[in-house]
Formats: structure tokens, C-alpha cells, sequence
């Protein structure tokens, strides 16, 4: 049976851990040919070794997302390897340094520097890779080669609600609008935006330790903050991802999709 994103090629960024090296593993598996992009090369490349291990068709490139000309590169690479492109999945990002011991930043004590580093990986970072796909995209229209293409970005709960700090939650929130009104722009020439809205996953994001001999105690920890009961999975979200980005979501457009475990939906009345 073919799988869900067949044949098709997609630049993942972000790529080297956590839900980007999720979703190049499962992108794969569904017969996707994926360019993984990360800053960090070698573990771009790492993730390229491992969906290829597995039988998949992966290769990597060293991408800084905040930088436009590193973004073409990425897709250039999509070309050059596998003759298209047909997905991006915007998922490069980063929040403000943590406070050891003491978790994350308050508004006030964040550093105009690193603020604006954040900024421009998780709002321009986003726009640069979907300028980039709709390009190439355009491109392919223009040389009879196949209309459209899929554009899919990591937002979070936190664009959604106040959630996990100010300042990455209003990139966040800007990625979650940015979503509904790229949407509308290419609409018309058969390209889908859209972008999941993760609740907290053990990653690598914010100095959490996905390897720590406390794995168990904290994911069972996160787990207890949502409805259904269990913590998110890089898997999971990158299952909301793979979906937005293949025909089953072919009238779907413009939507932010919390995978959240019903976090986002409410809170049973009393409790
Ligand atoms: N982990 C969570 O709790 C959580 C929750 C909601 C949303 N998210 C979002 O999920 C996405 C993936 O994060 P993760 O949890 O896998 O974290 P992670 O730290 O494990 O992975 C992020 C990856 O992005 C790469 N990266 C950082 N800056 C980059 C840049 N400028 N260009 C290219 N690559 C860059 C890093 O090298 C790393 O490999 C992010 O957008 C994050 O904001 C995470």
C-alpha cells in the first residue's frame, strides 16, 4: 500500500531532534522524499542516516532558517536531489534561554538580543521557508510540471493561549495567524497552509533532557495536564503534520490544529 505523502518531496526544518527528526522518520515511512534541514549539520545528517537505515529516501542540509538565502539552499537541495518540491514543514524553533533551576524567563529580565533571535527564527524563520516553497512551487505551476503544494509550520498551544511564555507565545501567535492569512493569499493557486499547535512534548526545546533518567515521572507529569491523560509525543505531532500535508487534507486549508491531548478544548465544569 503507498503511503500517505507517496513520492512526494518535502524540506523539514529543524530536523536534527525532537518532532523534526520525528517527522523526517515518518514522512519516510510514508514514501516521502525529505531534505532535513537543521543549524545543528551533523545531526541533520544523523537523521538523514537513520530514516535511511530504516529504507527511506532522506538527505540532510545545514539550514539556518532565519536566513533566507539558507532557506533557498534547502530547497535548491530538494531540486537538486529529487528533481521537486511539493512540502515544506516550517518546524525550526527556539524560546529564550531558560533560567536553570528556575524555568523560564519572565517577560521583563528577556535581552533584546536573544528576544530578537527568537523572533526571527519563529516568526521570520516561518515566513522565509514558505516564501521559499511558494517560489518553487509557482516554478513548477509555470513549467507544467504540477500545480499547488503543502506549506506546514510548528505553532503551539502557546499561540493559541497564554502558555509557556510571553514572548514565545507571541511568535507563536503571529505563526497562527500568519497560517490563516497565507492561506488565504495562495488559495487560489492550490497551495495549503496550515499548522499544528502542539501542547509540551520532551524534547530538546527549552533545555528539557528527553534522555534523563527522570524521562518516565516527567512525561507521566505531563501527561496529567491534559484531558486524555498522556504526554505528547514528538510522533504524535508529527502524525498531525504528515496528515495536513497529504490529499486526505486536500480541502483543508488555513487551520491551526492543537495536538494537545484536548488541553486547548476546556476543562470539565468544578475542576
Ligand atoms: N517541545 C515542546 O514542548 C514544544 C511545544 C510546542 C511547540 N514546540 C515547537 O516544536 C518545534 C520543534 O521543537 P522541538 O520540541 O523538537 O525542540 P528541539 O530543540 O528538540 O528541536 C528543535 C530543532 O530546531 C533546530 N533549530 C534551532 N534553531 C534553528 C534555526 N535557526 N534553523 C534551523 N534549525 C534550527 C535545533 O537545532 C533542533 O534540532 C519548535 O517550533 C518548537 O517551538 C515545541
Amino acid at each position: 500500500m503507498d503511503g500517505l505523502v507517496q513520492g512526494k518531496v518535502a524540506v523539514i526544518t529543524g530536523a536534527g531532534s525532537g518532532l523534526g527528526r520525528a517527522a523526517v522518520l515518518l514522512f519516510c515511512e510514508h514514501g516521502a522524499k525529505v531534505v532535513a534541514a537543521d543549524i545543528n549539520d551533523a545531526n541533520a545528517e544523523e537523521t538523514a542516516k537513520m530514516a535511511q537505515a530504516a529504507g527511506g529516501d532522506a538527505v540532510a542540509i545545514g539550514c539556518d532558517v532565519a536566513d533566507p538565502a539558507s532557506v533557498d539552499a534547502a530547497v535548491a537541495k530538494a531540486v537538486e536531489a529529487f528533481g521537486r518540491l511539493d512540502i515544506i514543514y516550517n518546524n525550526a524553533g527556539i524560546t529564550v534561554n531558560p533560567i536553570p533551576g528556575k524555568g523560564l524567563k519572565s517577560l521583563v529580565d528577556c535581552e533584546p538580543e536573544e528576544m530578537k533571535r527568537v523572533e526571527d527564527v519563529n516568526i521570520n524563520g516561518v515566513i522565509y521557508g514558505s516564501q521559499a516553497a511558494i517560489r518553487q512551487f509557482e516554478k513548477q505551476a509555470e513549467a507544467g510540471q504540477g500545480s499547488g503544494g503543502a506549506i506546514v509550520s510548528t505553532a503551539s498551544v502557546a499561540g493559541l493561549m497564554g502558555y509557556g511564555g510571553v514572548l514565545y507565545g507571541t511568535t507563536k501567535g503571529a505563526v497562527v495567524q500568519f497560517t490563516r492569512a497565507l492561506a488565504i493569499e495562495v488559495a487560489g493557486k492550490g497551495i495549503r497552509v496550515n499548522a499544528v499547535c502542539p501542547a509540551g512534548m520532551l524534547t530538546h526545546y527549552a533545555g528539557m533532557d528527553p534522555d534523563s533518567e527522570h524521562k518516565d515521572r516527567i512525561l507521566e507529569s505531563m501527561g496529567k495536564a491534559h484531558p486524555l491523560g498522556k504526554a505528547i509525543e514528538p510522533r504524535d505531532t508529527a502524525s498531525a503534520a504528515l496528515f495536513l500535508c497529504s490529499d486526505l487534507a486536500s480541502n483543508i486549508t488555513g487551520v491551526n490544529l492543537p495536538v494537545d491531548g484536548g488541553l486547548f478544548a476546556g476543562r470539565k465544569t468544578g475542576a
